[in-house]
């Protein structure tokens, strides 16, 4: 059982995935913290060319530990949780995430993951093109100003050092990749309930999200009965 949540940087499906998980007592799946785990082991590495990269790949071994309130990541047994939030990854992120192969090593690892338990999970393109057939499809959006300015503010009381043009920039150029790339760019799915939450406030559009989950009888019940079975 899987409900996901696609849509732009910045337009708030971690947290509200994060939160919709603890209500309904079920996982999350942050797919994003994957691509920049990928990122980081590619920095690491020393930025190496596509080809040579692809074949690191198969030396990576991902370890994800998720409940309701944390998806903490581990690459090669050390934990990477933390790092992978840095300025530096996030410049680098769309661009690893271009290459199919990478999309596809990842994409597995979710796939064979989502089979274990029942999770809620962020993304781009988790409705169009990883779990077409998810029980549930949301499509988060928002102006760019009003996503650059929430991530600004995450990042400096995390301490970050940011500008909120720099911050902008960031997001708007990670849309535009994320949009035009050739393997499963960012798409609002045809049969996602689109979730538009400019000017909301957080509590707004959990509730909203949250009603929707229950009518589709994403309750405790059926969830335990899934688990189960
Ligand atoms: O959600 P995030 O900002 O942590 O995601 C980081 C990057 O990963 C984002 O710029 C694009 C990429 N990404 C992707 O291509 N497909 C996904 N399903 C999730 C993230």
């Amino acid at each position: 059982m899987i409900i996901v949540i696609d849509g732009p940087a910045g337009s708030g499906k971690s947290s509200t995935a994060k939160e919709l998980a603890r209500r309904h007592g079920i996982r999350f799946l942050d797919s994003g913290a994957l691509y920049r785990a990928v990122t980081l082991r590619w920095l690491e590495k020393g930025r190496p060319g596509r080809e040579e990269f692809i074949e690191l790949l198969t030396d990576i071994d991902i370890r994800t530990e998720a409940d309701a309130e944390n998806f903490r990541i581990f690459i090669n047994g050390g934990e990477v949780t933390e790092k992978i939030r840095s300025g530096e990854i996030a410049q680098h992120v769309s661009r690893v995430a271009a290459v199919p192969e990478v999309r596809e090593f990842i994409n597995r690892y979710m796939r064979d993951l989502v089979k274990t338990g029942v999770y809620i999970a962020d993304g781009r393109d988790l409705g169009s093109a990883v779990f077409p057939d998810a029980d549930l499809k949301f499509y988060m959006d928002a102006s760019l100003d009003e996503r650059a300015g929430r991530r600004y503010k995450e990042m400096r009381e995390k301490g970050q050092n940011v500008t909120l043009d720099e911050v902008r920039d960031n997001l708007a150029s990670r849309d535009e990749m994320d949009r035009n790339r050739a393997a499963d760019p960012l798409k609002q799915p045809e049969d996602a309930l689109v979730i538009d939450t400019t000017g909301k406030s957080f509590d707004e559009q959990i509730n909203e999200m949250s009603e929707i989950i229950q009518k589709n009888s994403f309750s405790k019940t059926a969830i335990t009965k899934h688990l189960k079975s």
